[in-house]
C-alpha cells in the first residue's frame, strides 16, 4: 500500500510502498479515504525538538482521517465495551473518524473517566504509524462511528472540529460577547459554533486578511487587529462593558494581551492555541478582573464526539460553515504541494484524498 513516512531521523517525508497492517487483538483495520494536514504534521515533518523527541521513524505520519472499516482484529466483536462503540458492532463497511489519543487506562484520571486528562497518552500518527497510508490500523475503543449526514470531508475534520467544539463549549455562550482570537481552521470553526450556541456578538481577529476572509460565512464580525481598532469595533457592535467570553486560537502572545485587555470583569477565557515559548501576561489584570483562563487540550472521551456529530447533524448550515474551511485538496502523489499550502498560511483546512 501506499504511506507517506518520515523514513530517517530528520528534514522531510517520503511516499514509499509498505505492507499492509494488520489488525492486532482489540483493533480493526480501516481503509483511509480522507486525511486533514494539522500544525502537528508540519512540526513533524520539518524535525523540530518536538518531532525529534516523539517519532521513532521510520513511521506513517496522519491522525486526521476518515474512511471504512475493512477488517476486525481478534477479541473485537467478544470484548465488552471494545466491540460495541455508540451501542453498534464495528463492522467492515462502517464509516468512521477515529479519536487520535490512545490513552493508558491505568493512570488515575483514566480510571476516573477522565480520559481526555491521561498522563500516558499515545498519539496515532505520532507515537505509532498513522492515517496517511491506504491502511492504518487502530484499537477499536477509538473508532468513531460516522453517521449518514458526515460526508467523507466533514469526516476528516472531526479531530479540529472536535478541538474547537471542546474549546468553545467550555463555557454557556448564549447571549454572551464572544472573542475569538486567530482565524486558522479550528478559530473559524469556533466562530461557527459559538454563532450556533446563539451567541450575541462574535468577533473573530487575525492578522491575515486570507485568514479572516474564511472567518466570513460563520457571520461573525471580523477584525484585523493590524489595520483596525478593536475597541472601535466594540463600540459599534454595543459592546460596552467588554466581552464575556474569550477563545484564544493563535498561540499568540500578543492576541492573548489583547484578549485580557478586552475582556469584562469576571470573563472566562478558554485557551487551545499553543504558544511556541513561555510569555508574560498582566497577573494584576487577571486578578483584580477576576478573570477565569482554562486550558484546553485534544476533546473530551467522547462526550466532544457526541456534541460535534449532534450539533452537525441538526444544521445543515453548521455542516456547510465547517465544510468550508477545506480550501486545498491534493492526492498522495502531489503531498509536497499540500504541505506547501499548509505551510504558506494561505490556506484553511488541506485535505489529502486516498481515493483519488
Ligand atoms: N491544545 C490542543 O489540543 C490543540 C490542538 C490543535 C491545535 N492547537 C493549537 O490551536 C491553535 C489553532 O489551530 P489552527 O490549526 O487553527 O492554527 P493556525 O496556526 O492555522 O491558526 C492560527 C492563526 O492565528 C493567527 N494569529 C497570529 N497572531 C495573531 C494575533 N496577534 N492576533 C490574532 N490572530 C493571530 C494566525 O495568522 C493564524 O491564522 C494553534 O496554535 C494550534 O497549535 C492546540
Ligand atoms: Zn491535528
Ligand atoms: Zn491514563
Amino acid at each position: 500500500m501506499r504511506a507517506l513516512i518520515k523514513p530517517a531521523p530528520g528534514p522531510g517525508l517520503e511516499l514509499t510502498e509498505v505492507p499492509e497492517p494488520s489488525p492486532g487483538f482489540g483493533e480493526v483495520k480501516i481503509r483511509v479515504m480522507r486525511t486533514g494536514l494539522c500544525g502537528t504534521d508540519l512540526h513533524l515533518a520539518g524535525w523540530d525538538d518536538f518531532a525529534a523527541e516523539m517519532l521513532n521513524p521510520p513511521q506513517t505520519l496522519g491522525h486526521e482521517f476518515y474512511g471504512e472499516i475493512v477488517e476486525v482484529g481478534p477479541g473485537v466483536s467478544g470484548m465488552d465495551g471494545v466491540g460495541e462503540v455508540n451501542g453498534l458492532r464495528l463492522t467492515p463497511g462502517q464509516h468512521v473518524s477515529v479519536e487520535g489519543h490512545i490513552t493508558c487506562g491505568r493512570c488515575r484520571n483514566c480510571r476516573a473517566g477522565r480520559r481526555h486528562m491521561c498522563l500516558h497518552t499515545n498519539s496515532i500518527g505520532v507515537n505509532r504509524d498513522g492515517a496517511f497510508a491506504d491502511y492504518v490500523v487502530v484499537p477499536a475503543g477509538n473508532v468513531w462511528l460516522q453517521a449518514d449526514h458526515i460526508d467523507p470531508d466533514l469526516g476528516a475534520l472531526f479531530d479540529p472540529f472536535g478541538n474547537a467544539v471542546h474549546t468553545a463549549l467550555q463555557f454557556p455562550l448564549t447571549a454572551e460577547d464572544v472573542l475569538v482570537t486567530g482565524a486558522g481552521p479550528i478559530g473559524v470553526m469556533c466562530a461557527a459554533i459559538a454563532k450556533h450556541a446563539g451567541a450575541r456578538n462574535v468577533v473573530i481577529t487575525d492578522l491575515s486578511d486570507f485568514r479572516l476572509s474564511l472567518a466570513k460565512v460563520t457571520g461573525a464580525v471580523t477584525v484585523n487587529t493590524r489595520e483596525q481598532d478593536l475597541r472601535e469595533v466594540m463600540a459599534d457592535l454595543g459592546i460596552t462593558e467588554g466581552f464575556d467570553i474569550g477563545l484564544e486560537l493563535s498561540g499568540a502572545p500578543s492576541a492573548t494581551r489583547q484578549m485580557l485587555d478586552v475582556c469584562n470583569y469576571g470573563a472566562r477565557i478558554a485557551m487551545l492555541g499553543l504558544p511556541s515559548a513561555s510569555y508574560d501576561i498582566n497577573w494584576n489584570q487577571v486578578i483584580t478582573h477576576m478573570l477565569t483562563i482554562k486550558g484546553v487540550y485534544g476533546r473530551e472521551m467522547f462526550d466532544t464526539w457526541y456534541k460535534a456529530d449532534f450539533m452537525l447533524g441538526s444544521s445543515p448550515q453548521l455542516r456547510d460553515q465547517i465544510r468550508s474551511v477545506i480550501t486545498h485538496r491534493v492526492t498522495p502523489e502531489n503531498w509536497a504541494e499540500g504541505f506547501d499550502a499548509a505551510r504558506s498560511g494561505k490556506c484553511g483546512k488541506v485535505i489529502i484524498d486516498w481515493t483519488a
